[in-house]
């Protein structure tokens, strides 16, 4: 398990923008070589995207490339320079359908057999972001076990349905939801929608809590403002983390007189609330250790 709470894409054609963003914390980098890069600048951005990671020292960050997406002529050459660099992971956008991420699986599984690299040292992460990434969202978990998280694409999904976005998120709630269910089904992170604003921080953080109730692990960021704010919203607080503590050794004593369930401070604590309150534990010992 490893935490995904800051995923912080930057443009694969601004030198400066990948350097800084090596050094600002995150637990993901994204180099990106889709919507940020134009398209006179693709060949310049995956040379570059390629380059850094050779050389760059990304600290504790997930080291991750998104690619172009499989329908355009720009996925292949992407791929292919971009395995040489031997990313963490590859992040492909618009996935549609189990066979595009088993095709991919099969390309890398070759190169790490040639270069004698462990057999999934790189991991697949999918954009889940139109109507059929979602009517497809099964398959698309099972496809293969290299398969580490699941993205929710805000914008492409209501170009795909024909959506009009609104502050409130309400008309893609219905998929942040299933996405986050799909995900949990296959023990896969998922990781929530952008929030294009990046000067009001009281937005990005009433959305990072929301994503962060309903399941998700993270979310994706766009400038250095939003990361230390959503890292914060994906991590237990103090107090949190006291009321668990209390939960877990209360209940462990109880266990151990034979009770399954008990009263702590005028509330329920049966086995359910217990394995929140390990879960939430693990997830502050992942968080200290980092
Ligand atoms: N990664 C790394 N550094 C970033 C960054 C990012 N995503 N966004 C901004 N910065 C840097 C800037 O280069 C600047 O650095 P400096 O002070 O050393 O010069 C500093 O942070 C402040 O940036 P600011 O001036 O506020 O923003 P900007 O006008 O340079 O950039 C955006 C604004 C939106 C263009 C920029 O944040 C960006 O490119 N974000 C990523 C877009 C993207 O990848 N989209 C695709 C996925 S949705
Ligand atoms: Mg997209």
């Amino acid at each position: 398990m490893r935490l995904r709470r800051a995923f912080l894409y930057t443009p694969g054609d601004d030198l400066h923008k990948i350097e800084k963003a090596c050094t600002l914390k995150a637990d993901c980098v994204c180099v990106d070589l889709e919507d940020a890069v134009s398209f006179s600048h693709k060949e310049e951005a995956r040379l570059t995207a390629a380059h850094t990671l050779g050389t760059f020292d990304f600290g504790k960050s997930e080291r991750l490339v998104r690619i172009n997406a499989p329908s355009t002529s720009c996925f292949m050459p992407d791929l292919r320079i971009i395995v040489d660099a031997i990313p963490d992971g590859i992040v492909i956008p618009k996935i549609e359908d189990a066979e595009t991420l088993q095709y991919v699986d099969g390309f890398l599984e070759a190169f790490e057999a040639k270069k004698e690299l462990p057999i999934g040292l790189i991991r697949l992460i999918a954009i889940i972001e139109t109507a059929r990434s979602f009517v497809n969202l099964r398959e698309i978990c099972e496809a293969t076990s290299r398969l580490a998280a699941l993205i929710f694409g805000a914008e492409d999904l209501a170009v795909s349905l024909g959506a009009r976005r609104t502050a409130s998120n309400r008309e893609v709630f219905y998929a942040r939801s299933q996405m986050v269910l799909y995900a949990a089904a296959s023990n896969l992170d998922a990781i929530d929608l952008v929030c294009n604003n990046y000067r009001e921080m009281d937005i990005i953080q009433i959305e990072a809590l929301e994503g962060a109730q309903l399941g998700y692990c993270g979310k994706q960021v766009i400038h250095p403002n939003q990361i230390s704010i959503v890292q914060k919203a994906f991590s237990p607080t103090p107090e949190e983390i006291k009321k668990a503590q209390q939960i877990v050794m209360e209940y462990e004593q109880h266990m151990g007189d034979g009770k399954g369930a008990i009263g702590l401070q005028g509330k329920l604590v049966d086995m359910p609330v217990y394995r929140q309150a390990k879960q939430l534990l693990e997830k502050a010992d992942l968080i200290t250790a980092w």
